[in-house]
């Protein structure tokens, strides 16, 4: 079945709703047996079911059977947010003595997960060059126990050669998880290039409506699903019902908003390339991008979010740009059906960033690309009157 239809009917069963096209909310804690017997072997039931309120609803697993056959893997996991699902999947599988490879383009939040958190329980935690591709094979001891991915990375997008680096991994026996937001299943199939374990913020695309949080880790085996479930649990994590609902309305618009981002994106990141104001442009789509050739490879498309090195380094510059913008919003995230700005400042201890311009990451939304342009341009116009001497342009 070709992915549109897929996000369509993934998870839909009107015969046991009455007939309601999409699930509607069930919202319990409590979960009542039959008999003695039947409560007592409800435990099991987690993996499969639920059993009580923590292990979800029927509207939960809607949106986790629907994702795990989205993104071809076993069994999806719904977690609160994005960075519930990163936080609860590297504890599930990393103890005490494990080392860690950590892409050092990975999402802000998650570098910090690894540094101040995991480093704090005695996990040793290594950062490497997100395009050392198989030569990742050097890094991996004995000890590695995951090698976790991120591409296009936070900020830089550099895109990494999943492929080559999970399968490195594999053959050390260390496993190999990625964060898959950036492309959504559609874009990349994470399975489909040697990935272990799967994890989306669905905040962004998914919800694509700038409303909710909410995560997923999706697994490659039933067997990493029940390690990964059990470490949720034991955190006493769960989405409210009420939430997958609404990023269940978000998945089935997924493809149609996805197309719509990609295209705009092209266009603004492609006028954005022939400015004088912009050094380059961070889209792994456009063809002279030190990523194209792996992203042509290995991914169906790409989405919204990209980033601008501007010639300038003036703050003060870039903010008469930005603050006065009337369709780029300021504001964190993206996937949402409205244009975001914001300054990026990456943190890279193995790759340092050595760009001098100032960083901008744009999220490309939903509105005619011809008014984004024109804001960007009128931008670009306050951008060089409040460059001090050279127009914004010096290098
Ligand atoms: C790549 C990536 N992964 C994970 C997250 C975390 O998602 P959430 O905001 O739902 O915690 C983000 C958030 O920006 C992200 O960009």
């Amino acid at each position: 079945m070709d992915r549109d239809s897929r996000l369509v009917h993934a998870g839909r069963h009107p015969e046991g709703h009455e007939g309601a096209v999409s699930p509607p909310v069930y919202r319990a804690s409590t979960i009542l047996y039959p008999t003695m017997a039947a409560y007592e072997a409800r435990r099991d039931r987690k993996y499969t079911t639920y059993g009580y309120g923590l292990d979800g609803t029927p509207t939960t697993l809607a949106l986790a059977d629907a994702l795990a056959e989205l993104s071809g893997g076993v069994r999806t996991l719904i977690a609160t947010s994005g960075l519930a699902a990163v936080a609860q999947t590297l504890t599930a599988f990393l103890r005490h003595g494990d080392h860690l490879l950590v892409a050092d383009t990975v999402y802000g939040p998650t570098r910090v997960f690894c540094t101040e958190v995991l480093a704090r329980f005695g996990v040793d935690v290594t950062f490497y060059d997100p395009l050392v591709g198989s030569d990742l094979a050097g890094e991996i001891r004995p000890t590695t126990r995951v090698v976790y991915m991120e591409s296009p990375g936070s900020q830089t997008f550099e895109v990494q050669d999943v492929p080559a680096i999970a399968a490195a991994a594999r053959e050390r026996g260390a496993l190999a998880i990625l964060d898959n937001t950036w492309a959504t299943p559609l874009h990349f199939r994470a399975f489909e290039h040697g990935v272990d374990v799967e994890i989306q913020a669905l905040t962004k695309f998914v919800a694509g409506h700038s409303d909710l949080l909410l995560g997923a880790v999706t697994t490659r085996t039933d067997e990493l699903y029940r390690t990964v479930r059990d470490g949720a649990t034991m955190f006493g994590d769960c989405a409210a019902p009420d939430v997958c609902y609404q990023a269940l309305r978000g998945l089935r618009t997924l493809a149609v908003r996805l197309r719509h981002h990609e295209a705009s994106a092209l266009r603004v990141a492609e006028w954005l390339a022939r400015r004088p104001e912009v050094a380059r442009v961070l889209h792994p789509g456009l063809p002279d991008d030190p990523g194209h050739a792996i992203w042509k490879r290995d991914f169906r498309g790409a989405s919204s979010l990209f980033g601008v090195v501007l010639r300038t380094g003036s703050d003060a510059a870039v903010a008469a740009m930005v603050d006065h913008l009337r369709l780029f919003k300021i504001g964190a995230s993206f996937g949402g059906f409205e244009s975001l700005v914001v300054p990026a400042r990456p943190e890279r201890t193995a790759r340092p960033w050595r760009e001098r311009g100032f960083l901008l990451r744009l999220h490309v939304g939903l509105e005619a690309v011809e008014d984004l342009l024109a804001d960007l341009e009128a931008g670009l116009g306050r951008l060089r009157a409040a460059s001090p001497g050279d127009g914004g342009i010096a290098p």
